[in-house]
């Protein structure tokens, strides 16, 4: 099916673009019409990739896909970095209509115990702070902008969390947490702009086949438990991730605010039936 342009003439700013979801959500956005400002610690993908076109930028896939892209490196960790690439947004592309933030730091499990000090810096600086600042930044900028009539918002803000932030995955609590924090940032966030036209939701992935995820795909013992845990009979891919965050920057999720959007095959429903 062919993707209409329901986004031409708006600007998105992704997180995390270079790979992954970011990546595929990036596309979906440029599909839709939109022009992309693409922020990530390098302009190339993770060479762990699912991609089959990992020899293209994602600035590359975008202008391929007919819109225009620039691409400004960020480790959303350093907040000056993050106030930079907002300002190269609007310089360049004269507004902002919508903040994607995928960009995430995840570590190999490890028990509870043996997390350090430094972990949990990395992880709040990066998941939380990081997601934090693009948040606000995004809400300034919103704010000098008139609600724009064709998507019924002033603008639109989808966070990328985590299913390991509303229920426990084994070894991951520093990243579970500053997940859970993302979730709810969203919801509080949400609350205080929803009078503005400003929605702000997020997304919480389960496994998905990326570069990030793909020690764990290619563990034989983690991945029969998170193949065990997700009732749906396939692990996820991008495109499932893509779909529904564009879904929440389009016209027809004007109304939909501060909420979390499982995209996990199920994973956090309950105890999957035995196989
Ligand atoms: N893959 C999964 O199974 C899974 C599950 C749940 C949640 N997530 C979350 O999804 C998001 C996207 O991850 P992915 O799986 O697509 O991984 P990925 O490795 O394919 O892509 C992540 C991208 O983010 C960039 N990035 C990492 N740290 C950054 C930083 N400090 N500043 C700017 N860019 C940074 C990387 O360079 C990379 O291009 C992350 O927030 C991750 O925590 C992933």
């Amino acid at each position: 099916m062919t993707a209409s342009k329901v986004l031409e003439g708006k600007v998105a700013l992704v997180t995390g673009a270079s790979s992954g979801m970011g990546r595929a959500t990036t596309a979906l956005l440029a599909s839709h019409g939109a022009n992309i400002v693409c922020c990530d610690l390098n302009p190339k993908p993770n060479p762990k990739g699912f991609e089959k076109d990992l020899h293209l930028t994602t600035v590359e896939v975008v202008e391929q896909l007919g819109q225009k892209a620039i691409f400004c490196q960020v480790d959303i960790s350093n907040l000056k970095q993050v106030e930079e690439a907002f300002t190269k947004a609007v310089e360049t592309f004269g507004r902002l209509d919508i903040n994607v933030n995928c960009a995430g730091f995840w570590a190999p499990f490890g028990p509870f115990g043996e997390e350090t000090d430094e972990l949990w810096q990395k992880m709040v600086a990066i998941n939380t702070l990081g997601t934090s600042k693009c948040m606000r930044l995004a809400v300034k900028q919103f704010m000098k902008q008139e609600v724009d009539e064709a998507l019924g918002s002033r603008g639109r803000i989808v966070n990328v969390s985590s299913c390991a932030g509303h229920f426990s995955f084994p070894g991951e609590v520093a990243y579970s947490a500053t997940k859970a924090a993302v979730n709810h940032m969203t919801r509080a966030a949400a609350t205080d702009h929803a009078k503005d036209y400003i929605n702000i939701n997020v997304v919480a992935p389960g496994v998905v086949h990326t570069g990030m995820a793909r020690g764990n795909i290619e563990d034989k013992d983690i991945s029969a438990l998170m193949k065990k845990s997700t009732p749906w009979p396939r692990l996820g891919t991008t495109q499932d991730i893509a779909e529904s965050i564009v879904f929440l920057c389009l016209p027809g999720s004007q109304w939909i605010t501060g909420q979390l959007l499982a995209v996990d095959g199920g994973m956090t429903l309950g105890v999957p039936y035995p196989t």
